[in-house]
């Protein structure tokens, strides 16, 4: 059984510390959601507000501001992962938000930070959260667009750590975490199921090939979901990790960029004759190789659940990914695995099983 999520944090440290540039402040947080009620909190938006998010996003995080206390609304995402700025510029003057979030999906650089007109037609107070929480932030490579613009990511997706770093200005970012015994409980419990999910995950390596991995697979995939649900439910926010914000300072980007790039473009190479009846692929630019979360492909609504039924019964436990969003009411998306922790022998059985589909279905 090969583990989807990342495990093997050795694998991603590096023994020298990254800094942070002068002009930003670093907060870190339980979670994405537990950043954004904090900022929300303090920088006073009023409940009723509208958060505009786009169509690909995530339900299970949308369920929670509404429940805490705000409303929701959508702007367009197309089957290829695009929004255009016209597309954005007729959200904000239909809802008024005040809370924007621009979504990175995949890891894939959003084409509304490369041509950023849209910012004309939004107020200077309004919060723009760029949602990086299918990247790796490097904080020397960010940009702040506005006032009130905040980086926020969600480490366990990406590395085998548990928390969210904000990036801001320092002028905006002018406060700190709650105190560590806020929401304390919350947080001891979506660390221990954090904790239970990779070690059962590395019991699965350790057995790899017996009856015993599958039976740790389902543990830690049950360990997983009962932790994800919980998280962002707490009304208070809860700081993250001590442990956790010391270990995220020395992720080596480096070579999670270079290992991404080099497994992407394998991909590519393996999965070039892919029928586009069945497996549609994502456009991205070069430099967004290294930074995907996974290589993703979209699959036609018709047929999607029969394909995904029989990608499992090769022993691939892939998912629908943001199966709970607007967008995939549409079509649906799975990720082909990447990251430091994925073998020669895990790539060479996903692509054997995608390619076996793309002669039999078709
Ligand atoms: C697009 C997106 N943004 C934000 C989040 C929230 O991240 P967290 O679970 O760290 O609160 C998720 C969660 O899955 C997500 O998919």
């Amino acid at each position: 059984m090969m583990s989807l999520k990342p495990i093997f944090l050795f694998r991603y440290l590096k023994f020298k510390k990254n800094t942070v540039p002068e002009n930003i402040k670093r907060l870190f947080y339980l979670s994405y959601e537990d950043a954004l009620w904090d900022i929300l909190d303090k920088k006073q938006v009023g409940k009723n507000s509208v958060i505009l998010v786009p169509e690909l996003f995530c339900g299970d995080v949308e369920n929670n501001i509404i429940n805490h206390g705000y409303k929701i609304a959508y702007y367009p995402v197309s089957n290829k992962l695009k929004t255009t700025d016209e597309q954005l510029v007729r959200s904000i003057k239909k809802y008024k938000p005040a809370v924007l979030i621009i979504f990175h999906a995949v890891g894939i650089t959003n084409n509304l930070f490369r041509k950023t007109s849209w910012l004309k037609n939004i107020d200077e107070n309004v919060i723009l959260i760029e949602d990086c929480v299918h990247k790796i932030v490097d904080q020397h490579k960010t940009k702040f667009l506005k006032k009130n613009h905040f980086i926020i990511d969600s480490l366990r997706k990406v590395v085998p750590l548990q928390g969210s770093v904000v990036y801001g200005q320092k002028d905006d970012l002018n406060f700190a975490e709650p105190s560590f015994f806020q929401s304390s409980v919350y947080a001891t419990k979506i660390t221990v199921l954090w904790m239970t999910m990779n070690i059962f995950w590395v019991l699965t390596q350790i057995f790899s090939g017996t009856r015993l991995s599958v039976w740790f697979a389902d543990k830690a995939n049950r360990s997983m979901k009962i932790g994800y649900d919980l998280i962002g439910d707490n009304f208070l926010p809860a700081r993250g990790s001590f442990v956790f914000s010391f270990l995220q300072q020395f992720i080596d980007f480096e070579k999670i960029k270079k290992t991404k790039k080099r497994q992407v473009e394998f991909y590519e190479k393996k999965l070039s004759n892919l029928s586009s009846k069945i497996f549609q692929k994502v456009p991205y630019s070069k430099s967004d190789k290294s930074e995907l979360i996974a290589y993703p492909l979209i699959l036609p609504i018709d047929n999607a659940s029969k394909i995904l039924r029989l990608i499992h019964h090769q022993g691939l436990m892939f998912n629908f990914e943001l199966n709970d969003s607007v967008w995939s009411r549409k079509q649906k998306m799975i990720y082909l695995p990447l990251g430091p922790h994925i073998t020669e022998r895990n790539f060479e059985l996903v692509v054997s099983t995608i390619l076996k589909f793309n002669h039999f279905l078709l």
